[in-house]
């Protein structure tokens, strides 16, 4: 699939600073990657990108389901799917050049995830904000209480 590629900005700002923050991380975390350097660390950096995401991928899905979110199911697919590419790049980056790596990186961040932010991410939003609104304590969640406390 083809995606226009784009930097982080305020576009893709979803309103919850924990995420938002994540986000951005990951951005910066693949803006490191570039032709040049050495493999040693350009592995490194990708086994770092994989593990963060991992995690950013588990808090969010754990906000979802606090949230009630009807549509975590596939949200979650879409997840896998990400996890899944990812992993085959790490897999497979040992036989590939510094500058495929950095393409293939740039794809999917600035590609693939920002995308997903704009469609999926926005999408359980409102879910996020509805849960801190109507019950503060069972979204037992950081972004939520700040929420509701922003009004
Ligand atoms: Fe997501």
């Amino acid at each position: 699939m083809d995606f226009e590629l784009a930097e982080w900005s305020s576009k893709i700002e979803v309103g919850l600073p924990t995420i938002d923050a994540q986000h951005q991380q990951l951005f910066d975390l693949a803006a490191t990657f570039r032709g040049d350097g050495d493999q040693i660390r350009v592995l490194k950096s990708l086994a770092m990108l994989t593990e963060y995401v991992k995690v950013h991928f588990r808090e969010e899905e754990e906000m979802m389901a606090a949230c009630h979110y009807p549509r975590l199911a596939a949200h979650r697919l879409l997840h896998g799917e990400f996890r899944r590419m990812l992993f085959d790049l790490l897999e497979n980056a040992k036989r590939m050049t510094l500058d495929e790596i950095a393409d293939e990186v740039k794809y999917l961040i600035n590609g693939w995830f920002y995308n997903h932010i704009l469609v999926a991410d926005f999408d359980y939003v409102p879910s996020v904000k509805a849960a801190a609104i109507s019950s503060p304590h069972a979204a037992d969640r950081q972004d939520a209480i700040r929420l509701s406390a922003d009004g």
